[in-house]
């Protein structure tokens, strides 16, 4: 294998270790509700410092502690200075951390006798990028024991028209250098180059060019010494030709370029999805972050899967389309990304369809294009779309965007087939005049879009139709001649109505989704087989000192069933999953009386299914601990708690019917009849495979019990 390293030689900016010499003197961090002596002008810098990410705002790292100097406030428009009071110059450096847009009129400035003689701006001048602060310096030595002022300017108002600055301290620590756009380049001969990641350093800009064009730009946190973790960036398409690897800043002293591999294989991958915290029946990625699941659609006899994917990171950034197809919605194949960020931004969700009339044009040869619809969230942030008619490669539409920015806030289409009208319907997640709102849009061709409507949820702070809608119908209690349409935004709180193509009228609104925690931006599938409403959620899994952090939920079907309140959601585990059943345990149906022996004490498993029937009878509590989560059942309240945590669950006909998935991550629990889902992630412990079910306050009448040791869904 032939590689070359060519570090740029220019130190651009410094990196300041605080060990030796004298104790470093801290100018500003920023921590206080207010600026204290520093005084502002104009709008852009508010009344004190910024707490993290503002409104609408991508998301800030990089800073220390809570607050930082964000001139976001208000968006990119408004404008501002902020200036320090005079200080005294008393060591060698100035060092800082600086984010946010590149300009002449986006600046930290060292001012001394009204002159500017120092000034460093933030690293973004395309949409996209980052709003990450990353270290700077400055050698002052020639104005020490001179009086200076610090000033951040702020008169930029476009595309990324803000800075962020925070933590500055004097110091006479020579900061290390850091080399500017070092280089590697590679003969391709493996699938992957492997990059090594050290969870939590610096995130660096990494370009991977080819044929001199940058292909792709990611924000890595790059290991310089010992990594974490090995990432794997497929370039298997270039193989036989040669690609480089262009890091923005580089520690001089890094190992990072020179330590990645090629490989056609990812760093232990003989461990696979048999790592101690791999959820065994809940798909989640090889590698890196997943958050939202995208484009879920049934196309050509397989469920496709798409997902916000981190391949670079243990945390969010960098947004792809990751992709997982599954013939059963159990056994997932994960393929590979197929929407990578671009110059319109990183790809956030979006939904798929089937265009089976090809009305978008797209289709070939007779086959009906699968068609993707993505937010691409630089600046403007747009809607784009992406097709397919093999289910694997996808080409991003040359018209794109097709949907320009309403507002910055403006993301996550949803779309469906209207049959009724014929027509496409796109429901929009839009931050809208102060309001989270759903954008209803029509189209006939997935490429040409009319406002068809606004549905207003709450103002933020409350977060009813924020994000990632959904819009489907659905039979009351399987009667199709009584259907309702559901309108469901990312916590899964939802509205019940009508919709005449156009408008969504609700009946009842602001309706209880899940009860539990982590699950978020759940998704329905397109298309799915015997018109079921399969739905997958994003299950916030932590997996600390994994490869890979977050999974999704199992596989759930929903349905509408009449309450004396209304129509309500049922979630319920599709029933594909049984095929995990490996052995199962049957209790006869019997009373439970306090301090009677646990009838599960034959069982011990690791992923569990748990079927029970019962009536409390004479008992206040009916308890399961399941490998130490505790699932007790309050029969005076009705009422569920899943590891302390609570939800209403009423008995139906007097019964209660639990269902409980365990797997590594945490367990899913359904109860009265699928109106109570209550998913939560917990890390079990691999050496506690016990199960204990007792009454307590009285006896408790169990109809039917079984548990199913089940098997790991990944072959
Ligand atoms: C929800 C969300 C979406 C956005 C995506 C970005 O979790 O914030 O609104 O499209 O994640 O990853």
């Amino acid at each position: 294998m032939f590689h070359r390293l060519i570090p740029t030689i220019a130190i651009v900016s410094f990196w300041a270790i605080r060990t030796a010499g004298a104790e470093d003197i801290l100018l500003a961090d920023f921590e206080a509700e207010s600026y204290g002596a520093w005084k502002t002008s104009g709008t852009a810098f508010g009344s004190g410092p910024a707490r993290g990410t503002l409104p609408n705002q991508m998301q800030v790292d990089g800073y220390l502690g809570k607050g930082l100097v964000n001139s976001y406030l208000n968006g990119d428009g408004s404008i501002g200075t902020l200036t320090s009071p005079e200080f005294k110059i008393e060591r060698k450096y100035i060092a800082f951390l600086i984010g946010g847009g590149r300009s002449d009129q986006l600046a930290l400035q060292l001012m001394i006798d009204g002159n500017v003689v120092r000034s460093s701006t933030g690293p973004n001048d395309k949409p996209g990028g980052s709003e990450s602060l990353a270290p700077d310096a400055w050698d002052v030595a020639e104005f020490v024991g001179r009086k200076a002022t610090l000033r951040i300017i702020d008169q930029a108002t476009g595309g990324w028209g803000h800075i962020n600055v925070d933590h500055i301290v004097q110091t006479d620590t020579k900061p290390k250098g850091l080399l500017k756009n070092a280089e590697r380049t590679f003969d391709v001969q493996s699938r992957y180059l492997l990059i090594p990641i050290k969870n939590g350093a610096a995130k660096r800009e990494v370009s991977l060019l080819a044929n001199g064009q940058r292909i792709v730009r990611n924000d890595i946190e790059l290991a310089d010494e010992a990594p974490d973790w090995w990432a794997p960036m497929d370039v298997s398409s270039w193989k036989g030709k040669s690609v480089t690897l262009r890091v923005d800043k580089l520690r001089e002293d890094s190992s990072a370029l020179a330590n990645i591999q090629q490989s056609d294989k990812l760093r232990n991958e003989d461990d696979l999805y048999r790592e101690s915290m791999r959820g065994q029946f809940h798909f989640s990625p090889k590698r890196g972050w997943n958050n939202d699941p995208n484009g879920c659609v049934y196309y050509n006899g397989e469920y496709h899967l798409f997902f916000q994917h981190n391949p670079y990171g243990w945390g969010w950034g960098n947004m792809h389309w990751g992709h997982a197809v599954s013939r059963d919605l159990v056994h997932w194949e994960e393929l590979g990304d197929v929407l990578l960020p671009d110059d319109m931004g990183p790809m956030f969700s979006g939904s798929a369809v089937v265009d089976h009339n090809n009305t978008s044009g797209f289709g070939m040869g007779g086959k009906a294009p699968l068609v993707l619809i993505y937010t691409a969230a630089g600046n403007p942030t747009v809607q784009g779309i992406a097709y397919s008619v093999d289910g694997r490669t996808f080409t991003k539409y040359s018209g794109n965007p097709v949907l320009k920015q309403i507002t910055g806030g403006n993301r996550d289409p949803k779309v469906i087939w209207h049959e009724p009208t014929k027509q496409w319907v796109m429901t929009l997640y839009v931050e809208w005049q102060g309001k989270h709102t759903i954008h209803f849009f029509t189209s006939p061709n997935l490429k040409d879009w009319t406002l068809a409507s606004i549905t207003e949820g709450d103002a933020p702070g409350s977060n009813f139709l924020f994000e990632c809608p959904d819009f489907f119908e659905l039979p009351i209690d399987g009667d199709p001649t009584r259907k309702k349409w559901v309108l469901l935004a990312a916590n899964s709180d939802y509205a019940i109505g009508s919709f005449d193509g156009k408008k969504f009228s609700a009946d009842a609104t602001r309706l209880k989704g899940h009860r539990g925690r982590g699950f978020y931006a759940a998704q329905s599938f397109s298309d799915a087989p015997d018109g079921r409403r399969i739905f997958i959620g994003w299950w916030q899994t932590e997996t600390k000192g994994m490869p890979f952090n977050q999974s999704m939920s199992l596989p759930l079907e929903l349905a509408l069933t009449q309450t004396n309140d209304g129509p309500r959601i049922t979630f319920s585990p599709a029933k594909e999953l049984q095929s995990l059943r490996d052995r199962s345990y049957q209790v006869e149906s019997r009373s439970l009386r306090p301090g009677e022996k646990n009838p599960l004490d034959d069982i011990q498993a690791e992923l569990l299914e748990l079927r029970m029937e019962f009536e409390p009878g004479e008992a206040q509590q009916v308890v399961l601990n399941i490998r130490d989560v505790m699932v007790e059942y309050d029969a005076a309240k009705q009422e569920l708690s899943v590891a302390g945590h609570h939800a209403a669950a009423p008995l139906r006909d007097g019964r209660q019917r639990l269902v409980i998935y365990c797997d590594r991550t945490g367990v899913e629990v359904f109860a009265s009849d699928g109106l109570c889902y209550v998913p939560m992630p917990y890390n079990t412990k691999p050496e506690n495979k016990r199960i204990f079910l007792e009454s307590r306050g009285g006896a408790a009448m169990i109809h039917s019990l079984e548990v199913h040791q089940l098997k790991s869904a990944w072959r």
